[in-house]
């Protein structure tokens, strides 16, 4: 109730305003424009992945498995952007650099950062285009190829330096942090992962976004070298079922009157979960069955943001859970003998809805599309709490 008087208040407080803003998120000096162009660094020849794929060939191999990899061949990218009338301001997380740009911006009309004006750019690069959050939109500024380490601890054909933002999480923010717009009736930014992280638990117990995102290695970075402590690129997110399960923690927990509590607590993800694109949805059952495998008592819980975009956009509830937040499903035992009845608890993740992905195949060309919805977990309890089978997750890393 409370948030729905909340949204109607934010209704009246917008119609005033009159703002016809058609922007997602603030347009600021960091969100309107990307990396500005980049020369190949002394010593290179391109600055291409493949080519940086050369020497650090196990950090490519990774890198290639990534959304950072698909960030502009994406189908679900391409159609999103195409129903968005391709909106330049989109490109500046999906292909930061300059060099990626088919048009650059010569300047802004009146500085009004919603009005760029373009001219095509004669040092477009198509190659590095289709490479989305390449590695160069992390790693090259100015010549020089900035990394986590001291450029006296290395020996490398291309200039290094040390840039402590590559441990910490400033460098995932300009990305995974967008700040809402005066006008845009949300309580957090449309991506609000680094906030979410921000007031939970895990920036405290010195938690960044690499210690779960990138996994501690120590390896040469170049093969035959001596080794160092570093990250594997692999950032698995909501299009990994094998990540996705690491969120929750789930227990089986008898109570006094036949009651059963099933504690479903975000153990595992640093931030709400599900986090980032709105899209994303969860829904958790849990079931009492018998031992014929018939269904005595199903809860659910169904988990979201809740936006609405148009005409305008509006944010009508978030139940996503915050991370170490547990929440609880309720089953009741019947009476007499319970020794073979068996709790289910399943978790179904869904990527985008099956109407968002038929209104996108039908008008903006998504086609090929794998698995919109996905199980990423299955368990079996017995009444008195004990997990019974984990039935094993396809791995997609390595
Ligand atoms: C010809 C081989 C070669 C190519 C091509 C190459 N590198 Fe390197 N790179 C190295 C070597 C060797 C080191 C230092 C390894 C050592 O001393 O242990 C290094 C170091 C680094 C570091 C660490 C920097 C620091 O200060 O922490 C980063 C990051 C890096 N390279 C990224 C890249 C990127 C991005 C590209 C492509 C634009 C690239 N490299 C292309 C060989 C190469
Ligand atoms: C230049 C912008 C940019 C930076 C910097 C960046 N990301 Fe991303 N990231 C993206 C984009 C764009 C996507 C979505 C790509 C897609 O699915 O089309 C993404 C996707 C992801 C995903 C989701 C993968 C999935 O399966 O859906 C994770 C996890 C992630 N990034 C983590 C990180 C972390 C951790 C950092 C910091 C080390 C970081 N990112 C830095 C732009 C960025
Ligand atoms: C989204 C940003 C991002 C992209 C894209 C990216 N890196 Fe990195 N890279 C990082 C971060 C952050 C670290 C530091 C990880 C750590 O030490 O915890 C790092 C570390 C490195 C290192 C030092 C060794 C290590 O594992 O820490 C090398 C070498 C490197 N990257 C090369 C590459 C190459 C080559 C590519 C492309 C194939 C690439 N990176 C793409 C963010 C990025
Ligand atoms: C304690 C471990 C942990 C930390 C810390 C953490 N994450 Fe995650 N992250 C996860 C897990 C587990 C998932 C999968 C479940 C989910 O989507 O919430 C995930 C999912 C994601 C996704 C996927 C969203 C999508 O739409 O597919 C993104 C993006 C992401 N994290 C970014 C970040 C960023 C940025 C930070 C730092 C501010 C961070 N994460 C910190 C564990 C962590
Ligand atoms: C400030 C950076 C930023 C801008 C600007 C941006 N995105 Fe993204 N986008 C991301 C990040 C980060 C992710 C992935 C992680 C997540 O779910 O938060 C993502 C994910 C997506 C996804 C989901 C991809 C998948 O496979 O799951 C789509 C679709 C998308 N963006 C479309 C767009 C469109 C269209 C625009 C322009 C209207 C846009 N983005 C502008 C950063 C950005």
């Amino acid at each position: 109730m409370k948030n729905h008087l909340i949204a109607l208040l934010q209704v009246s407080l917008f119609l005033l305003t009159g703002c016809g803003q058609t922007q997602i998120y603030e347009l600021n000096e960091a969100t309107a424009v990307g990396v500005p162009y980049q020369e190949i660094p002394k010593g290179l020849t391109s600055i291409n992945a493949s080519a940086c794929g050369d020497c650090h060939q196990a950090i490519y191999a990774e890198w290639r498995t990534t959304m950072h990899a698909a960030a502009y061949t994406d189908p679900f990218f391409q159609a999103y952007w195409k129903k968005d009338k391709q909106t330049w301001s989109c490109l500046t997380c999906h292909t930061p650099l300059e060099n990626q740009l088919q048009r650059r911006i010569t300047q802004f009309k009146n500085g009004d950062l919603s009005e760029p004006q373009f001219e095509p750019n004669r040092r477009f690069d198509a190659q590095l285009q289709q490479e989305g959050v390449t590695c160069a939109a992390c790693h090259l500024r100015d010549g020089i190829i900035y990394g986590p380490y001291p450029a006296e601890q290395l020996n490398a054909p291309h200039p290094v330096a040390y840039d402590e933002r590559f441990l910490s999480e400033s460098i995932c923010l300009g990305c995974h942090e967008v700040a809402e717009t005066p006008f845009s009736l949300m309580r957090s930014g449309i991506c609000g992962t680094g906030d979410e992280w921000k007031n939970g638990p895990y920036i405290s117990q010195g938690y960044r976004c690499q210690t779960c995102h990138m996994p501690e290695v120590t390896r040469p970075l170049v093969s035959g070298m001596k080794s160092h402590k570093g990250g594997r690129h692999l950032w698995r997110g909501g299009n990994s079922p094998e990540q996705v399960a690491k969120a929750l923690t789930i227990q089986v927990i008898p109570l006094d009157n036949r009651e059963l509590r099933v504690d479903i607590t975000n153990s595992g993800a640093g931030h709400k979960f599900p986090t980032g694109d709105p899209d994303r949805e969860v829904f958790i059952t849990a079931k009492l069955v018998n031992k014929v495998g018939r269904d005595l008592q199903t809860e659910a819980l169904h988990i979201r943001r809740l936006i609405i975009w148009k005409p305008i956009m509006i944010e009508l509830s978030d139940n996503r859970i915050e991370p170490l937040e547990t929440r609880s499903l309720f089953l009741t035992l019947p009476s007499g003998q319970n020794q073979e009845l068996t709790i289910e608890v399943e978790g179904i993740y869904q990527i985008l809805s099956e109407r968002a992905r038929k209104k996108l195949e039908t008008y903006y060309g998504l086609k090929d599309y794998p698995p919109v919805r996905y199980q990423f977990m299955q368990k079996k309890f017995d009444t008195l709490g004990h997990e019974l089978t984990n039935r094993p997750l396809t791995t997609d890393s390595k």
